[in-house]
């Protein structure tokens, strides 16, 4: 069986992680579960965030941090903290801790082979892409010899016909959503800071559909850093993933959700 029909055949098996610089810490269970995941011959993929660390670094070299419509505004010199810190820093330290675990990991960012294509999303946020295009073929390469790929938001632009030289920064819940579309992923999971989406005074959706998610978004309810999740669970379902959004500050909730025992928010 050649490696590309091996891929297509284990696609069901897929399950795309994203964990947010909140819940990336030593007290984590959320890399054991992404190890034991694969003990279990699913196929997982990490895509991470690291905001706070990449905020704490512009501060080091005395550039401010900026956000607009929840996405960070990224000149050329911030842009070098964002790829130093992202590509660097936070994904070689993850597949450290893999490594460490007794897993095979092997960290790129969106621009190493070609993964992700972006466009540059608003000239107002600078260096900032919004998603055209997935390249899966090294990620089924790299699942079909039990590595697992750790993905840092980061892609080239793609100009017309033609990949460009340029970095752009990438929202990393919005990279999570469309590696999970574009490898028709099983599951699709956002370890996030709170138990779910609030969708009320102390209240959280056990499920949305589209509409109510683009009614609680329209409202306000549904603000910051939730809106990119919402959106990239909502494209992922729509090519048949299971999409959750999780507490990852919970022991397990990595695993729990894939074994149906994790309370969230299910994006249907
Ligand atoms: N309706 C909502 N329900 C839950 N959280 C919400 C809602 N609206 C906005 N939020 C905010 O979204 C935040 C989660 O997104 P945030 O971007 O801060 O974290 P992350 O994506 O997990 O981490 P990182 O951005 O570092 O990758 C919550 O802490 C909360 O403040
Ligand atoms: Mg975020």
């Amino acid at each position: 069986m050649s490696s590309r029909e091996q891929g297509a055949g284990s696609q069901g098996k897929i399950v795309v992680a994203k964990i947010g610089g909140s819940t990336l810490g030593s007290h984590d269970t959320a890399l054991a579960d992404v190890v034991e995941l694969q003990r279990r011959e699913l196929r997982p993929i990490l895509v991470h965030g690291g905001g706070a660390l990449v905020s704490e670094w512009l501060a080091r070299h005395n550039l401010p941090t900026r956000f607009e419509q929840g996405l960070r505004v990224t000149d050329a010199e911030s842009l070098k903290v964002v790829v130093a810190v992202l590509a660097g820093l936070v994904n070689k330290q993850i597949v450290a801790e893999l490594s460490s675990l007794g897993a095979r990991a092997i960290g790129l960012s969106g621009a190493d082979g070609g993964v992700l294509r972006a466009r540059t999303l608003d000239p107002k946020l600078g260096f900032v892409g919004d998603i055209t295009g997935v390249n899966t073929a090294p990620l089924h390469s790299l699942l079909d010899q039990g590595i697992i790929p750790v993905i840092a938001p980061i892609a080239l632009e793609w100009e017309g016909e033609r990949l460009s030289a340029q970095l752009l920064n990438i929202n990393a819940d919005s990279a999570a959503g469309a590696l999970a579309k574009a490898l028709k992923a099983r599951w699709l999971v956002f370890l996030t800071d709170v138990p779910g989406v609030r969708i009320g005074e102390g209240e959280i959706a056990n499920s949305l559909s589209a509409q109510q998610a683009g009614a609680f978004i329209e409202a306000g309810v549904i603000e910051g850093g939730m809106i990119p999740k919402v959106r990239a669970c909502l494209s992922a379902a729509d090519a048949g993933s299971r999409c959750l959004i999780v507490d990852g500050r919970e022991e397990h909730a990595l695993l729990r959700s894939i074994e149906g025992q994790m309370t969230g928010t299910t994006i249907a």
